[in-house]
């Protein structure tokens, strides 16, 4: 098949790439610079590049930015478009350009379907289109809703957008949680979610050990409380079953069915960084904090809401899917989640010394 893919070069865009062209798949991979591409190109697309286009454009545009005579040349040419580009910033000041890449974007890359006449969209969106409730559900959640940020407004709004499409193309909405590294390697070419908070925790152990007081660290967080993750090669795993066994319509969560508990991931990141003076303390046991621990809190703000509940995700459609692709479901252990953190924390989070 000939497929489309803008947000190319991104983590996630860069994983479902080479698992398309491992199937002999032809790709034509949006990009807003050619040279982002250069690493993909010299390391995990080496020897597909006969299978590569490289076209440079930007989803805020219209006709993506694409001439004439481009768009001219796709036209007819497309199979499916996987639309995965997207502003993940949970920043409020970041709002207008959270909307015009996430909203007016994905706007401009259903037109462009439209117009080069591809058959099918499968939009890459978010489990968090949820909002602020505890359940969700594998339908178009309303639009109304409360959010926790614009990133998850902007999503749930595109998702409308892209369902208002479905008479005129087929549509599937594809909505990870939290992607975190490869089940098997561990590795993950990302700063977002986990990666945040384990980087500050990270920072703060530095600082702590700056000190040399031996004093115990707290970290206000309630232990039950569950935190979605999924390996990013079980959400390339649902992506590339979507391509043949989706229906026009259909709303895929891709969530884990057994998410780890905070008491469990911290208990990871304690044994991992061996940093035994981290301890989980209630956030209702909140007193007054030293100097390092506000610091770390302030830090991860951004993410308050998300430590304090546990949302429910049914995943019905996603397995009933799998199983006719013939793949099996999530299934991620303590040793799994072990192994990712432990990439992370010990190869890739540099942090300032
Ligand atoms: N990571 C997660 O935990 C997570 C969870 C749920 C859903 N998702 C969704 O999964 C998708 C991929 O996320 P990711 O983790 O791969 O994010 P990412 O690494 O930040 O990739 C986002 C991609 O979008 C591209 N992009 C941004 N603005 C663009 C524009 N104006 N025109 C063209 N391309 C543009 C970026 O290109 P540049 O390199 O040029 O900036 C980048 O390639 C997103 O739709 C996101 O909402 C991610």
């Amino acid at each position: 098949m000939k497929i489309f893919i803008t947000g190319a070069n991104g983590f996630l865009g860069k994983k479902l790439s080479l698992r398309l062209l491992e199937q002999g798949h032809e790709l034509y991979l949006l990009v807003r610079k050619r040279t982002r591409l250069d690493s993909f190109m010299n390391k995990e697309g080496k020897g597909y590049s006969g299978q590569i286009h490289i076209v440079e454009g930007d989803v805020t545009r219209q006709n993506l930015g694409l001439n004439a005579e481009l768009l001219e040349s796709l036209t007819g040419k497309i199979d499916a478009i996987y639309h995965s580009a997207a502003l993940l910033s949970f920043d409020e000041n970041d709002r207008d350009k959270t909307y015009k890449v996430n909203v007016d974007g994905t706007e401009n890359v259903m037109n462009f379907a439209l117009k080069v006449g591809s058959p099918r969209v499968l939009y890459i969106s978010t489990a968090y289109t949820v909002g602020e409730e505890n359940a969700g559900s594998e339908t178009l959640y309303s639009a109304d809703r409360s959010f926790v940020n614009p990133y998850e407004a902007s999503k749930c709004e595109a998702e409308h957008l892209v369902y208002g499409y479905r008479e005129k193309m087929e549509v599937v909405i594809l909505r990870p949680a939290i992607i975190i590294g490869d089940s098997k390697t561990g590795e993950a070419d990302t700063n977002f979610g986990l990666y945040g908070f384990l980087k500050g925790i990270k920072i703060l152990k530095k600082r702590v050990e700056r000190k040399k007081d031996n004093q115990n660290y707290r970290i206000f967080l309630d232990p039950d409380v569950a935190q979605n993750f999924v390996p990013v090669d079980y959400v390339i795993n649902v992506l590339d079953a979507a391509l043949f066994h989706s229906e026009n319509g259909d709303i895929f969560n891709i969530t884990n069915p057994n998410p780890p508990l905070q008491s469990e991931i911290l208990s990871i990141v304690k044994e991992v960084l061996d940093f035994p003076e981290l301890k989980m303390h209630l956030l209702s046991s909140n007193g007054e904090m030293t100097n390092e621990e506000k610091a770390f809190h302030d830090s991860m703000s951004i993410f308050n809401s998300y430590f304090q509940r546990t949302i429910d995700f049914p995943t019905e459609h996603t397995e009933k899917m799998l199983t006719a692709a013939g793949v099996p479901m999530l299934e991620m252990d303590r040793e799994m989640l072990k192994r990712i953190i432990e990439t992370f924390l010990m190869n890739q989070a540099r942090v300032p010394l």
